[in-house]
C-alpha cells in the first residue's frame, strides 16, 4: 500500500507499529524497542553514574523515495511539526522522483599536532618523505578494518606559523573508516603513531585527535519539485517557488539568517541522526563548520529552479555516521531503526540524512515564504501547552484547540480554561 493512502498520522500507536512491522519486516523485539526505547540497566553499561534514560518522542517520517528507494525515517525529536513537515516535503519530492542522494567515501581525518621543533618546515618534509613508511605503519593497526577494504588513505602536514605559541606542525591522517563513524580508530591511529612521527621530526607530539570537519565525508542530496506541486491555499506555485529561492538568497547572504536556515536542515538531520545512535554534536560541529569553511559562514543548502520552472533543491554537508559500533549497536531502538529503514551500509544512512535535512529545509522555507511559521507550530505546541497546563486525556486536544481558536497559546491562560472546566 502506498504510504500516502494509510494515513499514518491518523492510526493509534499500536496500529502504527503492526503497520511497521508488516512494511518493514520488524519483529516483536524491534517494536519494543521503538515503543521503550532503552533501559536503566543497558544505560548503565553505557556511560557513568547512571540513573535513568531521558526520553525523546520517536516518529516515523513518510513518503520518502531516495535513490528510487521507498524509504521510512525514524525521527528522535522533541520539536512539533518537524516530522509533519518533513513527511509533507518528501511528498512534493516523491512527485519530482524523489531524491537523488550519494556519499563520498567515508574518509575521517585524524590530527596530530607537533610541538617543539628546530626547523618545522624541514620536519614537515621529512614526514612527507616517509609517508608509505607512516601509511604503512597506520595499516597494520586495526586489523579488522584492513579487512573490510578500510584503513589509511593518504597524509597531509602543514605548517602553522605565528600562532601565540610560535611555528608547530599539523599531520593529518586520512583514514577510511568504511561504515564506521570512525572516532576511536582514528583516535588510536594517532596515538600508535606517535613514536614514528617524534622520530622522523624530532619534535614532540601534543594533541591526536579526530577533527569533526569531517570534509572528506560529505553526503549530498538533490530534489526537484515539480512548480504545480507548490500552490497550496492562496498561494500560487510561481510565488511559493520564487518564495522559497528568496528566502534561500537571504541565508546565502547574511550569518544571521544562515544560521537559523542551517537550524531548520539539522532539525531533520539531527532527528535522524539520533534515532539511529549517532553522535549528534560531531554532526553538528562538522555542519556548522563546513558552513563556515569560505571564511563566512552561509547556507548548507541551495535552492533555485530547473529550465521548467521546477523548484530545484540541493544539500551537501559532512555526514560522519556509523552503522556499526557505539550507540548503534547497543542502543536497541537505534538497531531497530536501522532495520526500519533497510540500511546495508553508513553511506546509505548519510544519504538518507541529507535527504531529510533538505526535506525540512524546503518545510521552514515554504511556511516561512507563505503564511509564517507559527500557524502549522501552533496546533501542536498548544497540546504541549494544554499538558504543562495540567490537561489529561481528551482535556489535551479540547482545551489545544480553544486556545488555538482563542489565538492564545499560552499556559496561563490554558491554566484559566482548565479551572474554569474543573469548577
Ligand atoms: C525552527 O526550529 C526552524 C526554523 O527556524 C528554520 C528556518 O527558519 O529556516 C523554522
Amino acid at each position: 500500500m502506498p504510504a500516502e493512502k494509510i494515513k499514518f498520522y491518523n492510526l493509534s500507536i499500536p496500529e502504527r507499529l503492526d503497520w511497521l512491522a508488516e512494511k518493514a519486516g520488524l519483529d516483536a523485539a524491534d517494536l519494543d524497542a521503538l515503543r521503550g526505547g532503552l533501559t536503566a540497566d543497558q544505560a548503565d553499561h553505557m556511560i557513568e553514574n547512571a540513573v535513568g534514560v531521558f526520553g525523546l518522542p520517536l516518529g516515523v517520517a513518510q513518503n520518502f523515495v531516495v535513490n528510487g528507494r521507498e524509504v521510512l525515517v525514524p525521527m528522535a525529536i522533541e520539536e512539533p511539526s518537524v516530522v509533519a513537515g518533513a513527511s509533507f516535503m518528501a511528498r512534493l519530492a516523491r512527485a519530482g522522483g524523489g531524491f537523488s542522494a550519494s556519499a563520498s567515501a567515508p574518509e575521517m581525518i585524524g590530527q596530530m599536532q607537533i610541538l617543539d621543533l628546530d626547523d618545522p618546515h624541514a620536519a614537515r618534509l621529512k614526514l612527507l618523505e616517509q609517508r608509505e613508511r607512516l601509511l604503512a605503519e597506520a595499516g597494520e593497526i586495526d586489523p579488522v578494518l584492513k579487512r573490510l577494504g578500510g584503513g589509511p588513505r593518504d597524509i597531509e602536514v602543514r605548517v602553522i606559523e605565528d600562532s601565540p605559541i610560535g611555528s608547530f606542525l599539523v599531520l593529518h591522517l586520512i583514514y577510511d573508516v568504511r561504515d564506521a563513524m570512525g572516532a576511536n580508530a582514528v583516535n588510536t591511529a594517532m596515538e600508535r603513531l606517535t613514536p614514528s612521527v617524534e622520530h622522523i621530526t624530532g619534535g614532540r607530539a601534543h594533541l591526536r585527535i579526530l577533527s569533526n570537519l569531517a570534509d572528506r565525508r560529505t553526503a549530498r542530496a538533490r530534489c526537484t519539485i515539480p512548480l504545480p506541486e507548490l500552490a497550496f491555499g492562496d498561494f500560487p506555485a510561481g510565488q511559493v517557488r520564487d518564495g522559497v529561492i528568496a528566502a534561500w538568497a537571504f541565508a546565502a547572504a547574511d550569518p544571521y539568517r544562515a544560521a537559523t536556515h542551517n537550524k531548520g536542515i539539522m532539525n531533520g538531520v539531527d532527528a535522524v541522526v539520533i534515532a539511529t545512535g549517532n553522535d549528534w554534536r560531531a554532526i553538528e560541529a562538522g555542519a556548522h563548520a563546513y558552513a563556515a569553511r569560505e571564511g563566512r559562514y552561509t547556507s548548507l543548502s541551495t535552492w533555485g529552479m530547473d529550465r521548467d520552472g521546477n523548484l530545484t533543491g540541493s544539500l551537501e554537508m559532512p555526514m560522519a555516521v556509523g552503522t556499526v559500533g557505539g550507540a548503534t549497536r547497543v542502543h536497541p531502538a537505534a538497531r531497530a531503526a536501522l532495520k526500519l529503514m533497510g540500511i546495508q551500509s553508513a553511506g546509505q544512512l548519510a544519504e538518507i540524512i541529507v535527504s531529510v535535512g533538505l526535506a525540512q529545509n524546503l518545510a521552514a522555507l515554504r511556511a516561512l515564504a507563505t503564511e509564517g511559521i507559527q500557524r502549522g507550530h501552533m496546533g501542536l505546541h498548544a497540546r504541549q501547552v494544554a499538558i504543562a497546563a495540567g490537561a489529561e486525556g481528551e482535556e489535551i486536544n479540547r482545551l489545544a484547540d480553544q486556545l488555538v481558536a482563542e489565538k492564545a497559546v499560552r499556559v496561563d491562560r490554558a491554566e484559566e480554561i482548565l479551572r474554569e472546566w474543573h469548577s
